[in-house]
């Protein structure tokens, strides 16, 4: 990185943490959205109503982010999933699962930066964000590793039938709801056994940190919610009539985010999971 583009990120970065600061204030303030008006009117999935839900076509282009993937099937992006503008993704998951603008510019303006491009001029295809170790990593919660399958748009069923069953909370509806303890324990697990059966596994601290923020969108934008997340994860499609759980004003900022990714990452405990690892590194091995 050269010294003026060191600074202009540092400035940028500086800039987005202090709007983040000054939306983290104001939402504590004003009155959170109405129920049933969270999606703004006038975008898609405003009341509700989600544009028609298509399974990916053979020919498009799909990654390992089901809410990104879940964009597309409904034709909130591009149904191809190929020229994405950086600006138009974060201003379509503003209005979709309600972060707040500085979340929805940083994420984007990261994802440039990792591809190597202008984050206002140019354009991505979905798969291209699967580049291991960038923002995609070993560990996760509904994939298997990519040196175990290349293709990380490909959900791996168990992982996800496991992840929701292991849901023990209850919202005020008697719904039952995942919760931040039942995201960490799981993600414990996911993290002993791939390091066991992945000989190529690597999982560094800011990785984990990306999984923890991913596993925290489950319990903040759909409120844990196991039907709802059985469709978002399953078949990456937005359920009819679901809004997201988030209702500030300004959206979930980066700020009040950290509470619940810092609550599922420090719950993680690895070395609770190390018998479930050994017997599947020995299943992994054992011929077939
Ligand atoms: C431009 C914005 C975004 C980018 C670039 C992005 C990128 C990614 C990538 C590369 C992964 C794979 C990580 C892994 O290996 O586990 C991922 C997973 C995930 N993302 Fe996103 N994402 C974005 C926005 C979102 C939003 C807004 C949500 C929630 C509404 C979300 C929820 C998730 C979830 C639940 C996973 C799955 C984690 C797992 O399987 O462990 N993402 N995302």
């Amino acid at each position: 990185m050269g010294f003026f583009s060191g600074v202009s990120r540092l400035i940028f970065d500086v800039g987005i943490l202090s709007w983040d600061v000054l939306l983290t204030l104001s939402n504590l303030v004003r009155r959170n959205r109405r129920i049933g008006h969270v999606t703004p009117e006038g975008h898609p999935g405003y009341g509700g109503h989600w544009p028609e839900y298509r399974p990916p076509k053979e020919t498009d282009s799909r990654c390992s982010c089901p809410a990104l993937n879940a964009m597309a099937n409904h034709g909130i992006i591009s149904r191809s999933g190929r020229e994405i503008s950086f600006v138009e993704i974060g201003y379509h998951i503003r209005a979709t699962y309600n972060f707040s603008s500085t979340f929805c510019s940083f994420v984007p303006h990261f994802a440039a930066r990792m591809l190597k491009r202008s984050y206002s001029e140019d354009t991505f295809d979905l798969e291209e964000l699967d580049l291991h170790n960038a923002i995609e990593h070993d560990g996760s919660l509904s994939r298997l590793d990519s040196a175990l399958e290349r293709k990380q748009s490909t959900k791996h069923v168990p992982f996800i039938e496991e992840l929701l069953a292991a849901a023990t909370g209850k919202d005020k509806n008697g719904d039952t709801v995942i919760t931040t303890r039942d995201l960490s324990r799981m993600l414990g697990k996911r993290r002993a056994v791939a390091r066991a059966v992945n000989k190529e596994f690597s999982l560094s601290l800011f990785h984990k940190i990306f999984g923890s923020t991913n596993a925290a969108t489950l319990v903040t934008v759909f409120g844990g919610r196991v039907d709802h997340l059985h469709s978002f994860l399953h078949h990456e499609q937005l359920p009819e009539g679901w809004e997201s759980r988030i209702r500030q004003p300004h959206g979930l900022t980066l700020m009040t985010f950290n509470k619940t990714i810092l609550g599922v990452e420090l719950g993680v405990r690895e070395q609770d999971w190390a018998e479930a690892a050994r017997e599947a590194a020995e299943r992994h091995t054992a011929p077939a």
